[in-house]
């Protein structure tokens, strides 16, 4: 893709454009401190925005699987240099990230977008992007579990490890129990990962309890910006 007018030219990242996207994110989102992994790069589809030799934004996407082994195609990360806000870079990366998600075999593309980002919602949704009704409570843990007294049943619930630009962290999904939710804690402790998290409707008050009883605390909320391939 090549730059129109005063737009940046959107390219695919590579390993060595990791400092420039850490400084975007730090910038876009001042309580993230950690660097970006440069080997991560060429195992996402990650987009930079570039202006001249300058990074000023990128989008990073990659495909997980639902418990039904169907490929989603997610949207993980959006900021754009906040002194470059309002210019259509936020709108050219998603549609970049949209575009490639074709490709990847899914049949939807997600992005999570938190309560009243306006502009993050505009920009999905200037590419075509639905917005789902429910808001989703986001419950996380970065607190190992020494020892869990038995394994979950898994043919309901999903512990799926997620690596991220940043870190590693695994995203509880399907059913919710005491269980499932010990089992995720142990795996970061046993592995090294940073955290765990459970994306719950603010409407199940039962699970939200279940949550804050095991450990998990509460984040944002948020909702889920789909797009269908068609
Ligand atoms: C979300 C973000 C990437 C958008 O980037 P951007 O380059 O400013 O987006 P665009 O210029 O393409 O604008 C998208 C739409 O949002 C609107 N918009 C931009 N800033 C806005 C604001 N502060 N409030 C309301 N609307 C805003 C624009 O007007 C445009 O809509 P329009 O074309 O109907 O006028 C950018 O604001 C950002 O980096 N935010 C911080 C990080 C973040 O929240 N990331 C998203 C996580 S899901």
């Amino acid at each position: 893709m090549n730059q129109v007018g005063n737009m940046p030219e959107i390219r695919r990242a590579v390993a060595d454009d990791a400092p420039a996207i850490t400084r975007i994110i730090r910038a876009a989102f001042p309580e993230y401190t950690p660097d970006v992994i440069p080997d991560v790069i060429p195992t996402h589809t990650t987009f930079v925005a570039v202006s001249g030799e300058t990074v000023v934004g990128f989008v990073d996407c990659f495909t997980t699987y639902d418990i039904d082994d169907e490929p989603r195609w997610e949207i993980d990360w959006l900021a754009v240099d906040p002194k470059r806000h309002g210019h259509g870079i936020g709108t050219a990366l998603v549609r970049a990230a949209r575009d490639a998600g074709k490709e990847s075999g899914a049949k939807l593309a997600r992005g999570l977008v938190r309560l009243s980002n306006a502009a993050s919602e505009r920009a999905f949704e200037k590419n075509d992007f639905i917005r789902l009704s429910d808001v989703l409570a986001l419950y996380t843990s970065d607190q190992p579990l020494k020892s869990i007294r038995s394994v979950a049943d898994t043919r309901r619930s999903l512990l799926i490890p997620v690596t991220r630009l940043h870190d590693i962290v695994v995203w509880i999904e399907g059913e919710l129990s005491d269980r499932v939710l010990q089992q995720a804690r142990h795996l970061i402790g046993v592995r090294g990962w940073h955290a765990a998290g459970a994306l719950v409707p603010r409407s199940e008050k039962k699970e939200l309890k279940l949550l804050e009883a095991e450990g998990y605390k509460h984040r944002a909320n948020y909702q889920w910006y789909i797009y269908r391939y068609t």
